[in-house]
């Protein structure tokens, strides 16, 4: 069943059904945004680390979680070495930009709690690689190519599955109220699925 996945996983929008043959005919494209969203996950976890000082065990979490990411950074570019690409610098990330602008005070989403807001806004990132990441998999399966990024894709899949529960969990830790959470996570999966719809379908992981 296509996107069964998007209950569990917050989402309400799926992502265009033409996206992963889109990707795949970019396939350079895409390992390039990639590795760089993989840079940006690693930082924004790193970032966000010691904004709870009274928490360590939020803290702990999100260090762990940098460093995973950072070793996605790195695998990925890996792969581009082996490939002959270089990372070049980042596209202008509108995706990311247009969902943050909801995590800061004055937002049109006008969050009560902006650090929160960011773990969800992670959260949802995390969400819609995991939705993608699933189709690219398919995807490479059934042209039957590529054996070793579907290896690759499939592991990087159930990483970030876990890394959107890592990042609602501790939403909900710091907020201490799971409904508060949960409501304004709707609002913001919400807010990310018209995104999705308006960037239309493209050889990046978000945008
Ligand atoms: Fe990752
Ligand atoms: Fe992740």
């Amino acid at each position: 069943v296509p996107y069964s996945g998007l209950a569990v996983l917050c989402l309400t929008r799926p992502t265009d059904p033409r996206w992963a043959e889109v990707a795949i005919d970019k396939l350079d494209a895409l390992l390039i945004d990639h590795a760089h969203c993989e840079m940006k996950a690693a930082s924004n976890a790193l970032s966000l680390a010691a904004r709870w000082p009274d928490r360590t065990e939020v803290t702990r979490a999100l260090v762990e979680l940098a460093e995973e990411e950072l070793r996605h950074f790195r695998a990925a570019l890996d792969e581009l070495v082996r490939r002959g690409l270089s990372l070049g610098k980042p596209e202008t990330d509108v995706y990311a930009h247009e969902l943050r602008k909801l995590a800061k005070v004055g937002g049109a989403g006008a969050p009560e709690d902006p650090l929160v807001d960011r773990l969800l806004v992670g959260a949802v990132i995390e969400a819609r690689s995991c939705e993608r990441f699933k189709l690219l998999v398919d995807a490479l399966r059934a042209r039957g190519t590529e054996p070793a990024l579907v290896s690759f894709y499939e592991e990087l899949f159930v990483a970030e599955a876990r890394h959107y529960r890592t990042l609602v969990d501790l939403a909900i830790l710091v907020k201490g109220d799971e409904d508060a959470v949960r409501r304004r996570l709707d609002v913001i999966a919400s807010a990310e699925g018209r995104l999705v719809e308006r960037l239309g379908v493209q050889a990046t992981v978000h945008g």
